[in-house]
């Protein structure tokens, strides 16, 4: 296993009772990509209890940024949703992962499609400027089951305007879709469901989804992957990996079991 080494909590809020985010310091040498993960956690019993996590921040920020969910009897989370600012994380040396920029072709609009905490890479991603500089739109769709768990993103999407790198790209570039499937919403439904009946795209006023043009990154449960794995490549996208760019990539949402 790579080095940890130990940050400290900076802010700790919680979103829902399933729900909550925190930032730690950032040690200098610590770099990463957009979208990437890495591993991060608690001693716990005397040995580290890590667990993957997306950076949800730019990679231009001096502190870490997670999303994460709480699940009563999860290993780390029950123990991870009790910190404090001032604890001490555990946060792995080695960021990685395949949802990165160089890994999409370039194209005309960037489909960014996520399910619950499946948001925090593309949060990182959003701030980029690789991302208005290689595509006309970036579109950024969160899925979740009721309203209140589109929160975190809503802020961070409000926010966005003021970031003195991208404020002004995103003004003009970033189309947030956010989609609820539980409860009375303006866009309610899947993604899947909102993609096939056209729906997303002539809600944003936009071509319809075509494999030839537009480029998709995918991070929510294996469930979700899997439904839009099949129906982008029924569409003819091809899947993209490191050194072998396509029309779309994956990351399934770090989920405690
Ligand atoms: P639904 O409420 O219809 O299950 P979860 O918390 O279970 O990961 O769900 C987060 C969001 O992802 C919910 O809105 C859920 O819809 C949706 N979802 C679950 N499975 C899929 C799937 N296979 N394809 C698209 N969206 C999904």
């Amino acid at each position: 296993m790579s080095a940890l080494r130990a940050e400290t909590v900076l802010d700790v809020e919680h979103w829902t009772e399933n729900l909550f985010s925190f930032k730690t310091t950032r040690s200098p040498s610590f770099r990463f990509d957009s979208g990437q993960f890495v591993m991060i956690g608690l001693e716990i019993d005397g040995k580290p209890l890590l667990r993957a996590y997306s950076m949800a921040g730019s990679a231009y920020d001096d502190t870490l940024s997670f999303f994460s969910i709480k699940v009563a009897n999860g290993p780390l989370t029950s123990k991870l949703q009790n910190i404090k600012v001032g604890d001490p994380i555990l946060v792995g040396a080695k960021p990685t992962g395949t949802l990165v920029l160089d890994n999409v072709k370039p194209g005309r609009n960037l489909y960014l499609l996520s399910t619950g905490t499946g948001l925090a890479p593309f949060l990182s991603i959003i701030r980029d400027p690789r991302a208005y500089e290689r595509f006309a739109k970036v579109v950024l769709v969160h899925g979740c089951r009721f309203a209140s768990e589109l929160t975190y993103g809503r802020q961070h999407v409000e926010e966005i305007n003021d970031d003195p790198l991208v404020g002004e790209m995103a003004a003009n570039q970033l189309i947030y879709y956010p989609a609820v499937t539980r409860e009375p919403f303006t866009h309610r439904g899947r993604i899947t469901q909102l993609i096939n009946s056209g729906r997303l795209t002539s809600d944003i006023c936009v071509p319809p989804l075509d494999s030839a043009f537009d480029r998709a990154m995918l991070c929510g449960s294996p469930a979700m992957i899997g439904d839009l794995r099949t129906l982008l490549t029924a569409r003819g996208f091809n899947e993209g990996a490191s050194h072998t760019p396509g029309e779309f990539v994956i990351e399934k949402a770090f989920v405690e079991k």
